[in-house]
């Protein structure tokens, strides 16, 4: 029998406590071991739940506790969940979590621990809830060079562009409806800001190129400056907004990563990833494009996911799961804006016809876009001719006529 201790409570921890009590023999059968959770940590009180013996409010129990080999971490936060996960790896213990922003920000650090004693740190969980993304990524297509990944990694903000698109809901309206259902965190910055899916690419791009990428590497815009004018210019270029979260390598070894609200072409795979789904798409040299979709968040898929990181831990005992990378540097990630791209420009303008003109000469081509009942002097246009960031900007500030309203990046897959 291995014995198991799972730090945090909420909605994850419940749910692996549960999927654990209630999948107990086919899990047994594939760890070919019995998993029994020993210990919950939780600052709370439990006393009407059925595992109501197993809470303690003491890590150092469970840090002392040599029969406890597993710990899964699902406290979420850095602080104390860093020098937890630490301390019970340096113990010899494996660690499992689902926790994005310790892994994004200090991947490399507990990997390295990990590899010194010999024992796993895990975590499927952490990018995409219940779909398998990590052991794809690092296993299956361990043959392949990653050219690019792209993915909309949050299903909030996908809730709400969905509900943009399809209903043409405000923003407001759209994420009102998102934390009534529970899909949103009680503070939405994390989710509307970006900051949950720069995580969540950090731990990709990591993986996928062997060095750590952290998160105020990653230039991160969120949804909040979306408009229904944006959604209806969209549809008119032929596709919808996404939020993405992107990394490539580039020719010179270097990363370009961001993550942004993007036109995403109905031609695209990733176009019809809507609600709160997930959807990943890894370019490989060898395999080509492979998509990865589900659920990318709530309390079983996620769940799921630990306790299938817990089963490979127990049946690798003695030969550690290889996942490693090695630290970042700065120069690691390029500047966001040498990255060559088209751009959506929605502007307000005395002339919009003469504007358009001045525009498409001075950005060597723009192709002009419509919607029903624009508002008085609106433009909008897509830049045609691929250019660095840079230099579009730049260019559309000598613009003087031009009094830019919003500007979106026009996706390459
Ligand atoms: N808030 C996240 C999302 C949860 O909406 O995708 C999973 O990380």
């Amino acid at each position: 029998m291995v014995q198991m201790a799972v730090l945090g409570y909420g909605v994850v921890g419940s749910g692996v406590v549960e999927v654990l009590s209630t999948h107990k023999e086919s899990i047994a059968k594939r760890a070919q071991e019995e998993i029994c959770v020993k210990y919950i940590l939780d600052r709370r009180e439990f006393p009407e739940s059925p595992f109501a013996d197993r809470f303690t409010k003491s890590f150092d129990q469970i840090l002392q506790d040599s029969e406890v080999r597993v710990v899964v971490e699902v406290m979420g936060g850095l602080d104390p969940a860093f020098e937890y996960t630490a301390q019970c790896l340096k113990a010899g213990k494996s660690v499992v979590t689902s926790n994005k922003e310790l892994v994004a920000s200090k991947g490399a650090e507990l990997l390295k621990i990990a590899r010194e004693m010999n024992v796993n740190f895990l975590f499927e969980a952490s990018v995409g809830g219940g779909i398998p993304i990590i052991r794809p990524l690092s296993q299956c297509l361990a043959a392949n060079d990653v050219i690019e990944i792209a993915g909309i990694l949050n299903g909030t903000t996908n809730f709400i562009l969905t509900k943009m698109i399809r209903e043409s809901m405000s923003f407001e309206d759209a994420l009102a409806l998102a934390q009534k259902l529970g899909y949103a965190e009680r503070n939405p910055a994390a989710d509307v800001e970006g900051f949950d899916a720069c995580r969540k690419i950090c731990i990709l791009a990591s993986l996928a190129y062997g060095k750590h990428v952290y998160p105020h590497q990653v230039h991160t815009e969120g949804i909040t400056q979306i408009t229904l004018a944006d959604v209806e210019y969209a549809d008119n270029w032929g596709g919808v907004i996404k939020l993405i979260g992107q990394v490539e390598k580039t020719e010179s070894g270097r990363l370009q990563t961001i993550v942004c609200p993007m036109f995403v072409s109905r031609e695209s795979q990733l176009s019809s990833v809507d609600d709160v789904f997930n959807g990943i798409l890894v370019q490989g040299d060898a395999t080509g494009d492979v998509v990865f979709y589900g659920k990318g968040a709530g309390k079983l898929p996620t769940a799921s996911a630990v306790v299938a990181d817990v089963i490979d831990c127990v049946k690798h005992f003695k030969a550690r799961k290889y996942l490693f990378w090695e630290e970042g540097s700065e120069e690691y990630v390029e500047d966001y804006r040498e990255r060559p791209i088209l751009l959506y420009v929605r502007a307000k303008t005395q002339d919009p016809e003469k504007a358009f003109a001045k525009a498409a000469q001075v950005l060597s081509g723009a192709s002009r876009l419509s919607r029903k009942e624009p508002e008085e002097g609106e433009l909008a246009f897509v830049t045609t001719c691929l250019m660095p960031e840079k230099e579009i900007r730049e260019k559309l500030s000598s613009l003087q006529e031009l009094e830019i309203l919003g500007t979106i990046r026009i996706s390459d897959f």
